[in-house]
């Protein structure tokens, strides 16, 4: 199959690995052009990863060769930059969650089908086989009917690792913002599309000192809401709770159950591809470890593209796609929407659930 050629937009500290695998890993993929604001950072990710073009992002839109844009930039930047892509005529997919506002979700899925254009989002590790593991048990009827599912990511914040931090805690950042997207696409995956939420949401530290180099002691105005806790109504009929905080010091707490209606089943780290994946069935009162029936196990950020790559090729849809991504940016909103109003929220948009992958893949492959 013909190599896509991809331009990399934002040479940040989430870029190494999406680099490696582009570089790497994913036969499909020939990565052209890297871009950034910061022209130094643009001369190292070249260098390293030997791609042939150094530039701005405006020369690198302005590429013909280049058919997907990944758009690794910060929140605030999402929707302008895919934008800019889509309008010079390419393909684009971007970093989560796929813009900050409803508005620009929807301006980005419009203007990607008014050119016939793709448009993609992260995370793409409800690919990995970790999540393809428990989708297959869902389907093979391991757990019966699911009923409910709970959700949980605490943490205090990234202020103590993350060189620039001040993101987290701006409009457009925040938990749900920020992890919410791994834990609501892996659910979607499974559980289908979501009808309506609810929500209660706080920000119990207004200020936030950075521990991390090279800022730090400086202070971050804390702006957007740090503990969320969400009450989802799923198309299906069944009952999922979820908690993002980055307020906790310290949990306990299991990622992602699901509750079916023959037994239960332990869904790994949306914000990893691996396992380990446990059920415990009705008739048989222990947890067993179920092992994992997909690859892709391994930090494989990128497999969207990847995945995108194909749906141009071969005219199949694309897995981590916008109309999903636009599904789970709605969700969050919801959740702060409805504690700021006192109220339901109920979902204007919907989407399909992605196709499972195949099992055996040749590494490096997508389709068979
Ligand atoms: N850091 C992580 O562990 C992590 C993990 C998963 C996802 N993400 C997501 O990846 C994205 C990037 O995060 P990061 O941690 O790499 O941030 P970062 O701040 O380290 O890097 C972002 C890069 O984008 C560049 N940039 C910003 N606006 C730009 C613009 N308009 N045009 C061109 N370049 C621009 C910046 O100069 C910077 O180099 C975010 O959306 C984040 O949610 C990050």
């Amino acid at each position: 199959m013909k190599k896509v050629k991809v331009g990399i937009i934002g040479c940040g500290n989430i870029s190494g690995i999406y680099l490696k695998n582009c570089t790497q890993l994913f036969d499909i993929l020939e990565v052209k052009a890297v871009a950034d604001l910061k022209m130094d950072r643009v001369r190292k990710a070249a260098e390293e990863y030997d791609i042939p073009k150094a530039c701005s992002v405006e020369e690198l839109l302005a590429d013909p060769e280049i058919e997907i844009v990944l758009n690794l930039t910060i929140p605030i930047a999402h929707a302008q930059v895919c934008l800019a892509a889509l309008e010079a005529g390419k393909n684009v997919h971007v970093e989560k969650p796929l813009a900050i506002t409803r508005e620009d979700g929807k301006k980005l899925l419009e203007t990607a089908k008014s050119r016939g254009l793709l448009v993609g989002a992260a995370p793409d590790t409800f690919m990995g086989g970790g999540i393809q593991t428990c989708k297959k048990l869902i389907e093979d009827g391991w757990i019966g009917k699911p009923a409910a599912s709970t959700a949980f990511m605490a943490c205090h914040g990234h202020e103590s690792w993350h060189p620039d931090p001040e993101f987290y805690y701006k409009k457009g950042g925040g938990p749900m913002f920020d992890m919410g997207p791994y834990y609501l696409t892996a659910l979607v995956n499974l559980m289908g599309p979501v009808k309506s939420v609810t929500g209660s949401t706080r920000i119990t530290f207004p200020e936030r000192v950075i521990t991390s180099k090279p800022k730090y002691g400086s202070v971050i105005d804390v702006e957007t809401p740090t503990h969320i806790a969400g009450v989802m109504n799923f198309e299906n009929g069944a009952i999922g709770t979820i908690i993002t905080s980055f307020d906790v010091w310290g949990a306990q707490l299991p990622r992602i159950e699901i509750y079916g209606t023959e037994g239960s089943l332990s869904v790994p780290d949306p914000n990893g591809f691996g396992g380990p994946v446990y059920v415990l069935r009705k008739d048989k009162n222990e947890w067993m470890q179920i092992p994992v029936t997909h690859g892709y196990t391994d930090n494989s950020r990128g497999i969207g593209v990847a995945d995108m790559a194909y749906a141009l090729r071969t005219g199949r849809k694309h897995r981590s796609n916008g109309e999903l991504a636009y599904h789970v940016l709605e969700i969050m909103h919801g959740f702060h929407d409805a504690s700021n109003d006192m109220k339901h929220y109920m979902l204007e948009s919907t989407c399909e659930i992605p196709d499972a992958l195949p099992m055996n893949l040749l590494t490096g492959t997508l389709d068979k």
